[in-house]
């Protein structure tokens, strides 16, 4: 059973390959309103007990488009039985029997994982709490591989909220798997990277710096995955507030930028990118939420036919 639970379990640079080709492949057929049916007959279901745009409708359209169907709770805190008191667990065992996939996002970090312990059929991560969000990362990095036409030796600065942001946390892992990859880590002091990512890269051997200013890193960069300011994690609403614009890219910024550098984000934006960037031809966020179909159209054939 394929389970997406950690960035782990897309590890494999043939696999990563494969899945961008198949996207693009999707893209294509979708963009000639070819009508998919390699999936008819196949369930989605999307439990969402914390909030989403893009990922739970990026699924929930892919699987439409692929001829299967979908079945969704969106709230599930409130509108589904956890209200009265069900417990993960259980929740999964019923569904699984219901579906061919489960698509969970859920605010404990290792709420995934002990979901794919239990369920009947692949589960898949889509964000727990600070742990990790592995397909945010797959169409990251499908958005970097259209973009640049490579991953090798492009130098990229993740920004923002490093202690939370769990799409940080899944994209980094990939790095290695990438020929001289250079790597700016640009977070305020409080809001770093947790130490396991920091020895995973020293491990690794990727050459990454770790600092607090984004304006001196601007002019070297291929890639700006600029990211928000976690507000849901933070435990006191004054220590946000003091924070939360902490870095905002802006049109002066993009003066010093390379001419092919390409800033991404995974959305939503709050502050931290001001709205007259997206009319640079760098701004790929856009771009980049778009491929997140497509990825996520390749991942769920995979899951349930292969290739
Ligand atoms: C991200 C998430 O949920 O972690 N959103 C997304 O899926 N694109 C990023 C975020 O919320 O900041």
């Amino acid at each position: 059973m394929r389970h997406v639970i950690t960035a782990e379990a897309l590890m494999d640079r043939k696999l990563l390959d494969r899945l961008f080709a198949l996207a693009q492949k999707m893209e294509k057929m979708g963009k000639r309103n070819k009508l998919h049916t390699a999936l008819r007959g196949k369930i989605l279901a999307t439990i969402f007990y914390e909030p989403s745009t893009r990922t739970r409708l990026s699924f929930e359209a892919g699987m439409i488009k692929l001829g299967g169907g979908v079945i969704s709770v969106e709230n599930a805190v409130q509108a589904s039985s956890a209200s009265k008191g069900e417990s993960l667990e259980d929740a999964i065992r019923v569904v699984s029997s219901f579906a061919d996939v489960i698509v969970l996002r859920h605010p404990e970090s290792g709420a995934a994982k002990a979901a794919a312990e239990i369920s009947w059929v692949p589960v898949i991560n889509a964000g727990d709490g600070s742990g990790e969000h592995p397909t945010q990362a797959l169409y990251d990095l499908y958005t970097i591989h259209k973009e640049h036409n490579t991953l090798d030796t492009l130098h990229i600065a993740l920004v923002g909220d490093l202690l939370n942001g769990r799409t940080v946390h899944s994209l980094l892992q990939f790095l290695p798997l990438y020929r001289k990859v250079q790597l700016s880590l640009v977070a305020p002091k409080k809001l770093q990277l947790p130490k396991r990512y920091v020895d995973y890269l020293k491990q690794k051997g990727v050459n990454f710096e770790q600092v607090t200013q984004l304006v001196p890193v601007l002019k070297k960069l291929d890639v700006l995955y600029m990211t928000r300011i976690q507000k849901e994690r933070f435990r006191s609403p004054k220590e946000y507030e003091a924070i939360k614009n902490v870095y905002v890219l802006d049109e002066r910024s993009l003066l010093t930028m390379k001419k092919d550098a390409v800033i991404m984000h995974p959305l939503p934006r709050v502050q931290e990118i001001a709205v007259t960037v997206d009319r640079d031809p760098r701004a790929a966020y856009f771009r980049q939420a778009e491929n997140g179909l497509y990825a996520r159209m390749a991942l769920l054939h995979w899951i349930l036919k292969g290739f």
